[in-house]
């Protein structure tokens, strides 16, 4: 793997840690981070990490990927529950490998979480397993 994974994150994650706690857990955005950057050290790739809350800029920052990364992670935040502008620009992506996670069970949670506009256009979703999530899902792209 030459190109870094993206590991995008949307609206509020750069609240982790303070945002309800007993639903997100108490690690923040930063530890996350550190921890994919250990991951990424450990199994010889590079990332490029980053968040915004705005949609239109994760919209630019999947363009950017279809040229510059080898696949991306995403935690679309809200956004995955309404975003056709991100399903959009993930299919336009095609193939790179899209994988989307949440912190949250989004299927345990309000019916206006069950539905995910990015998961058709996903290579997988993994979700409920708290920050643990974003190295499983670097560990996937690995191995894909
Ligand atoms: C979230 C789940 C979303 O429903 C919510 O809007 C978020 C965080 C998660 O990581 O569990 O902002 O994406």
């Amino acid at each position: 793997m030459t190109k870094p994974v993206f590991i995008l994150n949307g609206p509020n994650l750069n609240m982790l840690g303070k945002r309800e706690p007993g639903i997100y857990g108490g690690t923040t955005l930063g530890e996350i981070e550190n921890d994919c950057r250990q991951f990424a050290r450990n199994s010889g790739i590079s990332i490029e990490f980053r968040q915004t809350n705005h949609e239109g800029m994760l919209v630019d920052w999947i363009q950017e990927a279809a040229e510059a990364s080898s696949g991306v992670i995403i935690n679309p935040g809200a956004y995955g529950h309404t975003s056709i502008a991100l399903h959009d620009a993930i299919r336009a992506a095609a193939p790179l490998p899209v994988i989307e996670v949440h912190l949250s069970n989004i299927y345990a949670r309000e019916p206006f979480r069950h539905q995910s506009m990015i998961a058709p256009v996903a290579r997988g979703m993994i979700c409920g397993l708290g920050a643990k999530g974003y190295t499983l899902a670097l560990q996937a792209l690995v191995q894909l």
